[in-house]
């Protein structure tokens, strides 16, 4: 089979194209033929080892300790492993694991949820990483309740524009910060209000019971002027804070200062796992949840798919097309 593969850290072009057997499914495992696999930030920062902090987290240290890449993947199940129930061959399904950005990839069966019938394979690789991160930002560690007003920091990008959707469908008042060129788009998922980062300071005459920072890096006590007494601030992630640390700088600082003020201050650590994707099936399956493919590439074009994550400024997500 055709796979993407990095055998070391660097810019997008570490990514080749190789061919490569198709993996066996172990015992517990399921092989799907991938129709296409999800790009976003966290490919980028796998395909560069940034921040180096993540290289020390399992990932590596000197280069990839698994040199298949890409992660959230849809596709249909070929193979399964004997002690798996649940799936049969011929189903659809969509999930993230090791390898995705391949002609075939393996994983564990929980791994993977039956694909919604009304998403496409390209719709539903957009989603693992990217929604059920905005899901437990809001949900598990922001305890959003409905009528709640909520700030969407970054709103335009992967998570954001799962962020605004959900938050949306929860009954939360949401306001999306992004540049221009995502006004239109954040309002067209659900924003009850909108503000411009580039025209308009985020001023605090207006407080938020809860604040999503996925993108800016803004000091922490900016973002606390903006919110209730006993409001939570989530950080998601920036692209701020240097190689080393990267956003991770400001989310210690966040949990050191937690303990002594009345508003709450979390960061975040989100994995794709089956609660994850079944509570984003019925928030798709009811429509309230939609992903937005904006662009999508080839196997071949992987490192250029990444390079554009990388680069910023899409508005939803970028995939990799596998199979028609
Ligand atoms: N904690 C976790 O578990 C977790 C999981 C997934 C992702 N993340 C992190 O979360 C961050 C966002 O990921 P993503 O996939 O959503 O990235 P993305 O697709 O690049 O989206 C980021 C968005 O932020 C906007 N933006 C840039 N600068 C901004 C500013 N100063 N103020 C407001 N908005 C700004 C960008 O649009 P404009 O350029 O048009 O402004 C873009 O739409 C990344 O750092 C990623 O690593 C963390």
């Amino acid at each position: 089979m055709k796979a993407v593969i990095q055998d070391r850290y660097g810019p997008p072009e570490v990514l080749q194209l190789v061919d490569l057997p198709v993996p066996e499914v172990s015992d517990d495992q399921v092989l799907i033929a991938v129709h296409a696999a999800g790009v976003d930030r966290g490919t980028w920062h796998l395909t560069t080892g940034l921040p180096y902090l993540l290289r020390l987290s399992g990932y590596g240290f000197r280069r990839p300790r698994v040199p298949t890449a890409g992660r959230d993947v849809a596709g249909t199940v070929v193979a399964i492993g004997s002690a798996v129930t649940g799936f049969a061959v011929g189903d659809q399904v969509f999930g993230s694991c090791s390898g995705a950005y391949a002609e075939y990839a393996c994983g564990p069966a929980s791994s993977f949820i039956m694909k919604p019938a009304v998403l496409s394979f390209e719709q539903a690789a957009a989603a693992p990483t990217s929604a059920i991160t905005a899901l437990a930002a809001l949900r598990t560690v922001g305890g959003l309740q409905a009528g709640q007003a909520v700030l969407v920091v970054g709103a335009s990008g992967g998570v954001g524009a799962f962020a605004v959707q959900i938050a949306h469908a929860m009954g939360a008042e949401v306001t999306a910060v992004c540049s221009s060129r995502g006004v239109e788009f954040v309002r067209s998922l659900g924003a009850d209000a909108v503000i411009d980062y580039a025209k308009a300071p985020l001023a605090p005459e207006r407080k938020y019971h809860l604040i999503l920072d996925i993108a800016g890096g803004r000091p922490l006590r900016r973002l606390r002027r903006l919110l209730t007494g006993s409001g939570t601030l989530v950080i998601v992630g920036s692209e701020t804070g240097g190689r080393l640390f990267g956003p991770l700088g400001r989310t210690l600082q966040a949990l050191l200062l937690s303990p002594f003020v009345r508003q709450r201050l979390k960061g975040l650590m989100a994995f794709t796992n089956p609660e994850g994707l079944a509570a984003l099936s019925r928030l798709i399956e009811a429509g309230s949840v939609t992903p937005v493919v904006v662009k999508s590439y080839s196997l071949a074009e992987a490192a250029q798919a990444v390079r554009q994550v990388g680069e910023g400024g899409i508005l939803g997500k970028v995939v990799l097309s596998v199979r028609a």
